[in-house]
């Protein structure tokens, strides 16, 4: 059944455990992100990219949206990373549940005003919104953002923007990058417990490909309750398909399709039992 952003973290914050959302290109991942969250009995988010958005256009956000009122367990259909309000439009108009509103490249006040902006877009859908303070390193989608330009939430300043944006979630920047990490990822923790101190929203961590379990459930105990995952489902995708191709050449494209879909399920399967969130639809 389709869901509400809000809906999904409100229960996840209460029940001490996160939800999962991930980045979906096509069927295959619809599939297999709604497979394993139907498997495990978890609620789940499909988010979609801008970049996946402009290669799959609206029927793409369709497709979510279908399969989530299709599905026995309750899913959002979310745009990550929007950074425009007119793709904002255009996935609300499309029926997404949630929006990304990403001003985290621009100045602090601009961001502000983007995300005061997305938020009155979203209310009028009845749509929830999450966005960003502090900036994230790494690539998603061929999109990069160097170390340098990098920097972590600030407490204070984080508790300023939410009350003056009225944002459901917010995403923080403490350590976590989006795509590989380089050597062992390192979470700072003490940041995350003051901007849960200072912050009354669910907090969401992205970049959750290559977190153990360990930092996973200590972000979890400190107010994330949403962990965005995609370069290690895209990972198995691709994997899934070389594979095949190389075991047989010729081989169909259905047989190959739905290998990849296990594939990928099985990654999702694993990130939401790491997430706490298996058993909890
Ligand atoms: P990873 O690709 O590092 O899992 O990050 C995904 C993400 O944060 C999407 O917004």
């Amino acid at each position: 059944m389709l869901a509400s952003l809000q809906v999904l973290l409100a229960a996840a914050r209460a029940g001490g455990y996160a939800v999962g959302a991930f980045n979906v290109y096509n069927l295959e991942g619809v599939r297999a992100v709604i497979g394993a969250a139907e498997a495990l009995r978890s609620p789940v988010i499909l988010q979609v990219h801008p970049s996946a958005l402009a290669h799959g256009g609206t029927p793409l956000l369709a497709l979510c949206r279908e399969a989530a009122q299709q599905a026995a367990v309750p899913v959002a259909v979310h745009l990550d990373h929007a950074t425009s309000a007119s793709a904002i439009r255009e996935a609300l108009a499309a029926g997404v549940t949630s929006v990304m509103a990403d001003g985290s490249h621009l100045a602090y006040a601009d961001n502000l005003a983007f995300t005061r902006e997305a938020v009155a877009l979203a209310r009028a859908h009845g749509a929830g919104v999450e966005a960003e303070l502090g900036r994230l390193s790494g690539t998603e989608d061929g999109l990069s953002v160097p170390e340098y330009a990098a920097c972590l939430t600030d407490p204070a300043q984080a508790a300023e923007f939410v009350a003056g944006t009225g944002v459901d979630a917010l995403a923080v920047c403490i350590g976590n990058v989006h795509g590989t990490y380089r050597g062992e990822p390192r979470l700072d923790m003490a940041r995350l417990a003051a901007i849960r101190q200072a912050v009354p929203v669910p907090l969401v961590l992205h970049g959750a490909s290559g977190l153990p379990a360990a930092l996973i459930a200590q972000a979890i105990a400190l107010g994330v309750c949403k962990f965005n995952v995609n370069t290690e489902v895209r990972a198995a995708y691709l994997a899934a398909l070389r594979e095949g191709l190389q075991a047989a050449p010729s081989a169909e494209l259905l047989p190959l399709l739905q290998r990849a879909v296990a594939a990928m399920q099985a990654v999702v399967a694993d990130k939401l039992r790491l997430f706490g969130s298996a058993g909890k639809a």
